[in-house]
């Protein structure tokens, strides 16, 4: 729609006798259609040229407008009303659509900006759990929507690699090695490797409660660890490589990929430059021992050396911000964590500050709220009764399941192998759409059958609702119908439809701009809606051969703008269902 205001917004400098204006942002539409289609509100304009608003307002009605699509310009006190030329509107609006194709909707907003989208980042040995999907679909949607929007963008996974708990992980290795030798069958072997890794470290956890000395025995197997000592070595590094793997297979499912992997050991070495920086500015300070940097009086002060000369995930997160600034100079760095993390970020935020980088006014916490599922009745924050994680990928096949079922029962007709196919994307669309539904902040109430629903809003009804432009394009191609060039769509559903399309492009951008994937989901499911009102007032394919040609490219259009508008948040677009 820019497009079109963007030229009613010049049209008004050439008669204003104005060098520019930036009104296309600042026109809405009227508050009924019988008002107009367009609206532009005149107060700005008023006070830069000294006039009432009406004055304006009335000056610009009586000018001549010779823009083709536009039918008539009439004045609301301050505000200027266009109505459209319906027919010449739809015939641009179509074009613009199909000329563009399966590009369409991609921007420029963010052009010459480099963005590192940081997301997912799980920690290693541990199992991906249902809250995981939080930080991992909504970066991956950030990410493809930034990159639509046209910044380059380099997704990165700060894998959790690294840290004392590996300590009492390869404690654990070597203490059970009688009982439960991870050497055999060795861990690549193994049905669940991270499984088997995580139920040693729960059981040495334990152990340590009852056991004495096992704490010094872990904090002596990390040392080796840091020291390079081969064996420690090794099984971490066989610990990363099949914990990267399960994650990958899950990623794969979910449509979630990365440019950097990289893991928080990497800046173990960068550790001593980062305090030496830190000394230098005079920054850091002795505490009971342990060494911290005092950031604001509003805030506790930042930890960065323990009383045992260990370092810690924030001096990490400070060495990591630096790395990336230094590979690739961005204009935003956003973290893609969850709002409990929020004081940890405010510090090295403010860290880097006092170090004088002055990019890092250039990081954002891209913060979301918890995800809670029902237990018992009640909702908990990702938890069993027993207080156990709920696994995501538990979580995925149980929706691929129900969705099996549904599909069988929506469509007899599917063989097997199709069957599979198509439960597989509804049933992780509905889970990821259920993530991406609300606005990021808001906690979620995630269940199960709710998500899989074909009615109300959900991942499922907007596949559906794609599957139904397939399938009427699909018809209209077996009578040989030809496309029209959508002259004959004057129906005032159908500017609202088209409208609504034409907004596409616009959304992305602000959904890029703003880190909100939910600017463009609630914008597909008012897209479906819309359609499915007028669908059920109008018939696409009737007898008049013409007309259905015009609704034809109406429908082409919109399963455009919904297929790409899924695939941006990681939703496979169905043709069948
Ligand atoms: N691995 C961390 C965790 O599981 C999240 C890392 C977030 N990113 C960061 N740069 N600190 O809690």
């Amino acid at each position: 729609m820019r497009h079109f205001r963007q030229q009613i917004g010049d049209r008004v400098a050439s008669i204003l006798d104005l060098t520019s204006t930036d009104l296309a942002d600042s026109m809405t539409d009227p508050p009924s259609q019988d008002l107009g289609d367009l609206s532009l509100p005149c107060f700005q304009l008023a006070k830069q040229l000294k006039k009432s608003p009406p004055e304006i307002a009335t000056q610009l009605a009586q000018a001549s407008w010779d823009l083709p699509w536009l039918q008539s310009v009439d004045t609301a006190g301050p505000y200027l009303n266009f109505k459209v030329n319906r027919s010449e509107f739809a015939r641009l609006a179509v074009e613009r659509v199909l000329q563009a194709g399966e590009g369409w909707g991609r921007g420029e907003s963010g052009q010459g900006q480099t963005v590192i989208v940081e997301y997912s980042s799980p920690n290693i040995a541990k199992q991906l759990a249902v809250h995981h999907l939080r930080s991992t679909m909504l970066g991956q949607a950030m990410a493809n929507l930034l990159r639509w929007a046209g910044h380059t963008v380099i997704s990165w996974n700060h894998l959790g690699d690294w840290g004392t708990g590996f300590g009492k992980l390869l404690a654990a290795w070597e203490k059970y090695r009688s009982t439960d030798d991870l050497d055999s069958p060795p861990l690549e072997k193994r049905e669940d490797p991270v499984s088997d890794l995580n139920a040693l470290y729960v059981r040495f956890n334990q152990s340590c409660q009852e056991e004495e000395g096992l704490d010094s025995i872990a904090r002596e197997w990390f040392r080796k660890l840091e020291a390079g000592d081969p064996l420690a070595v090794s099984r971490w590094k066989r610990i990363r490589a099949v914990s990267l793997h399960k994650f990958d297979s899950i990623y794969q499912r979910l449509g979630v990929s990365f440019d950097k992997t990289i893991g928080e050991s990497h800046y173990e070495q960068g550790m001593e430059a980062v305090i030496a920086q830190l000394q230098d500015k005079g920054l850091l300070v002795e505490s009971d021992g342990a060494e911290v940097v005092h950031v604001t009086d509003q805030m506790p002060p930042m930890l960065i050396r323990k009383q045992d000369g260990a370092t810690l995930y924030g001096t990490r997160d400070l060495a990591s911000a630096m790395e990336r600034h230094k590979l690739y100079p961005f204009d935003r760095c956003l973290y893609v964590v969850d709002a409990g993390q929020g004081l940890h970020f405010k510090q090295v935020f403010g860290v880097l500050k006092l170090l004088g980088h002055e990019w890092a006014s250039h990081l954002e916490h891209a913060e979301f709220g918890v995800m809670r599922l029902k237990v018992d009745g009640a909702w908990k924050k990702g938890k069993t009764r027993g207080g156990q994680v709920v696994l995501l990928e538990e979580v995925l096949n149980q929706a691929v399941q129900l969705a099996t079922r549904k599909v069988q029962e929506k469509n007899p007709d599917l063989d097997s192998q199709q069957v599979e196919q198509i439960s597989e994307a509804v049933g992780v669309g509905a889970v990821i759409f259920s993530d991406m539904k609300a606005a990021r902040r808001k906690d979620v109430n995630f269940e199960l059958e709710k998500i899989l629903a074909f009615d109300g809003e959900t991942g499922p009804y907007l596949q559906y609702t794609h599957v139904r432009f397939c399938s009427i394009l699909r018809k209209a191609a077996s009578q040989g119908l030809a496309a029209g060039d959508g002259r004959l769509l004057e129906e005032a559903e159908e500017l609202v439809l088209l409208k609504r399309i034409l907004r596409f492009p616009e959304v992305v951008a602000r959904a890029a701009r703003d880190a909100e994937p939910s600017h463009l989901s609630q914008y597909l499911l008012e897209l479906a809606s819309e359609f499915n009102t007028y669908y059920a007032q109008h018939r696409v394919l009737g007898d008049d051969a013409s007309l259905s040609s015009d609704r034809l490219v109406l429908v082409d259009a919109l399963k455009k703008t919904l297929g790409r508008g899924l695939q941006l948040l990681c939703i496979d677009p169905l043709e069948r269902m």
